[in-house]
This record gives structure tokens, sequence and C-alpha cells, in this order.
């Protein structure tokens, strides 16, 4: 597995584009399942967690085909209703074909998620969600089985006990075709649950209430969902992390190709922290034009503060004056990442779900390693403002959801690029000219 240099000290400047959002992108996917024929979605990401879901939907017989920035999945009759695990352990949000094979066909048999290892990732909410709606599940050794009653899926309401976003989109796309009207309590309202709902919309189906804590599904027949072409929302994660990285080391970085107000709390976040902080539609511009100040940060479903920005963030806020508590609500182990922030020299401690940091601290570059994809992009962002040069080893995590991360950095002024995973941190040379891609 390759790893990223990281040299320290520059100064970030200019402008940077972000991709669709992964997060949507992959459910995007999964919702083609329910309609017959082609589904173009446009703005799709280049990254290895598309890959792995493609592989998924392709062992279920949809062929796809990449265009740029445009997947076609085209959607035949019959599907096989099976996911073998070595494709579904490679990506834990596979688990959403389950909603859509169960509509679409009234059976599926998932092989146990797997992912992202953050702590305990329960999937008791998605499968609650769908007995709701008359399924049967069942256990075996290594797979769930899920079987819609003879007739079909029927509606129900059902209030999730956490606003999951997983449990929302899956039982969101099976109940587009159960019979009646089914209501989601609790939804969880993030961006890319909106982005679901309007291509499933489009594709035929009857859904109020996307974006609020309920959403009310008003159940059509299968054969009545058609495919369509749909555009993918911009990355807010993304964005967001490029937006960190603006108060971390600018300059002055503009993001483009995101809707601000999904940003809301992390972009108010910045500016109480002492960064500047300018929107327009579309776009995002950071500058750090004095000192860093600490604050505190507890994340939560949308739209409070997103776990995904914690890591990026809480690299931030070791170059921050103050004692800062960060508080994760929503992963058991996103604070792996805090372990190796102390072996670059940041003063960090763990006390249960808070993490404090007085800063600033002086971060001295080391090898280091990406625990997770969002942990992996944070260390990234440390490696910029450390003295010397950081190698952040399985970078492999920061390509499942990063699309060209070093070149997106390096054409903002960063000295980042992709080394073989061998290479010790003292052989890395200063001086490289900054190297975007590949090596
Ligand atoms: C999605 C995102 C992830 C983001 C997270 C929260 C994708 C591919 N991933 O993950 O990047 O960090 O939302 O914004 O879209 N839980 C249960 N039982 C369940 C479902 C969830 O206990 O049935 C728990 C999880 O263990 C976790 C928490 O609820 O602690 C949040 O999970 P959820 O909102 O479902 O996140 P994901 O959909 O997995």
């Amino acid at each position: 597995m390759d790893a990223l240099e990281v040299h320290g000290g520059a100064t970030l400047a200019g402008e940077v584009g972000v991709a669709g959002a992964k997060n949507s992108a992959l459910k995007l996917m999964a919702a083609a399942l329910l309609a017959e024929g082609d589904t173009r979605l446009e703005r799709v990401p280049d990254i290895a967690d598309v890959a792995a879901m493609r592989a998924v939907l392709e062992h279920l017989g949809v062929a796809v085909a990449r265009d740029g920035e445009t997947l076609t999945c085209s959607v035949g009759p019959g599907l096989r209703t099976d996911t073998p695990p070595h494709l579904v352990q490679r990506l834990r949000a596979s688990i959403v074909v389950l909603g859509p094979l169960l509509a679409r066909h009234g059976h599926a048999r998932l092989a146990q998620p797997g992912g992202c290892d953050l702590g305990h990732r329960g999937i008791d909410l998605h499968l609650q969600g769908l007995e709701m709606l008359g399924a049967r599940i069942t256990r075996d050794a290594d797979a769930i089985v899920a079987e819609a009653p003879p007739g079909g899926l029927v509606a129900g309401d059902f209030e999730l006990p956490y606003a999951s976003v997983g449990a929302t989109e899956n039982l969101l796309m099976a109940a587009v075709c159960a019979r009646g009207v089914t209501v989601i309590g609790n939804a969880a309202r993030e961006p890319e649950i909106v982005d679901l709902a309007a291509m499933l919309q489009a594709m035929g189906a009857r859904i109020e209430g996307a974006g609020t804590e309920e959403i009310r599904i008003e159940g059509v027949a299968v054969e009545d969902l058609r495919p369509t072409t749909h555009r993918v929302v911009g990355d807010r994660i993304e964005a967001g992390t490029y937006a960190v990285a603006g108060a971390l080391c600018g300059g002055e970085v503009t993001v483009r190709g995101v809707d601000p107000a999904h940003l809301r709390l992390p972009l108010e976040k910045l500016a109480e922290a002492g960064a500047s902080v300018d929107t327009e539609p579309g776009a995002v511009t950071v500058r750090r034009e004095r000192g860093l100040r600490a604050i505190d940060v507890a994340t939560l479903p949308f739209p409070g503060f997103p776990t995904d920005l914690q890591p990026p963030v809480t690299v931030l806020l070791t170059q921050a004056a103050g004692t800062a508590m960060v508080t994760e609500n929503v992963f058991d182990s996103r604070f792996r990442l805090v372990e190796e922030l102390r072996a670059l020299g940041a003063d960090a401690e763990l006390a249960g779900h808070h993490a404090i940091i007085r800063g600033p601290s002086p971060l001295r570059g080391a090898a280091v390693r990406a625990t997770d994809l969002r942990a992996g992009a944070a260390l990234v962002l440390a490696g910029l403002c450390a003295s010397g040069t950081t190698l952040v080893r399985d970078a492999a995590h920061i390509e499942r959801g990063y699309m060209d991360l070093p070149g997106k950095l390096a054409a903002l002024g960063a000295r980042v690029r992709r080394v073989p995973a061998s290479q010790p941190a003292s052989q890395a040379t200063p001086q490289a000219a900054p190297v975007g891609a590949r090596a």
C-alpha cells in the first residue's frame, strides 16, 4: 500500500474544485437497481469506494460503464439478489442494496458488511426498519437474508431511535414500492438524503419531507419506476477538508462546487476559530489572516457538526491558542487519530468521547498511519503544518473517498506526493518538487 509524503511549511493559496459526494454517489448507484434501463449518474467521483460499489452492482448483474464523470448503470429485468462477502466487506455502505433488492425482487442475501473500521457500527436500525415494512430477516453463518411477504413490502410508520443516515436511505429505497404510505420519523436530514430523494422522485417515486425529520413515502408499483439522469450533489466533506486546510495553512483558498449551506456549522466554527470565511453560491473562500484560537466542537447528525470533518478540525485545533474540547458523539473509534497526532508532537489527550487539545503546539514530521479515510486526510493536513517531512502510511484509506487529494493540494501550493510504502520518512527529500498524482 502506498504512502503520502508531505513536506510542511507551504502556504496554500488558489482555487480547488470538489467532486460529487461519495456518500451520495454510492446510494444513487444502489437506487439505480430499482428501475430497468439505463440510469445515468453525472459527477461521480473516481474513488475506490465507487469502484467497490460498481463491483457489487456488476456482481448483481448490472452493466456499469464510466465515461469521464458519468456512470451509466444498465439494469436488466432480472438481477442476482446475493452479494458475496469479499465485495460487501470492502464497502460497508453496500448494505444499502438491501432496500432496493427487497423492493424489486422481494429477496436479498447480504454478506456481513465491512468498510471503514470505526468501532461499533450496527445495522440493527436498517433491519428493524425493513421488518416494519413486512420483511422477514434471518441470519445464517455469514449472511443476512431478507424476504418480502408474498404480495411485496407493505407501508408502515417507523420512528428511528437514532437519525441514522444509512438506515434512512435503506428504508427510503425499500418504501418507494411498499403498498400504502410509509412515514419515517426522526429521519436523517443530511444533504445526501435530499439528493437520493430527488433522484428517486425523478424515477417516479412519491416522497415528501426529505431533509426534514419526517419523510412520507407513498408507494408506487415497481414497474412504474423508470431510469433517470441525475447529477450528484457536491461533496461537502471534501470541500470542508480543503476549507480547513485553508484555515490551517492559507493564504486564501477558494473551494468550488459545494453548496455553502451544506457546511453552515463547520464554516461558523472556522470563523469562531479566527479564520475569515466568505461564501457565494457554489463556493467558499477561507483566509488565514491571524492566529487561530481554541474552540469546542461536538459532532452530531446534520445540521450538527459532521463527524467526517472532526478529524481535520482536530488537526486545526493543535495550531489554535488555548484549550479546545472535541466531543465525538457519532463513531466510537474516530479518536485513533489523536495517537498519531501525538506522534507528530500534538498536546492532546483523550477522556472517553472527548479529546482535549492544547495549542498551539509545533508539529514535527514523522511516519504516521492513516487509521481510516478521514483520519488519513487529516494527517496529510497535519503534515502540511509540521516541520520537515511527514509520511502518511496506508494511504489507500484516503483514496477510498478523496479524488486526487495530493494533486489538488499540490495545485494549492502544498508539497505532497505519493511514494512507495517502504520508503522511510527520513529518506524523503524536503527539496523535492511538488508532485500531485502518483509518483
Ligand atoms: C454515513 C456516512 C459516514 C458518516 C455517517 C454519519 C456513508 C457511506 N457514510 O455512515 O461517512 O460519518 O453517515 O454522518 O454515507 N448505527 C447503529 N445501528 C444502525 C445504524 C447506525 O447503531 O443500524 C450507529 C452507528 O454504529 C454509528 C451511528 O449510528 O455509531 C451513525 O451511523 P449512520 O448515521 O448510520 O452512519 P452511516 O450511514 O454508517
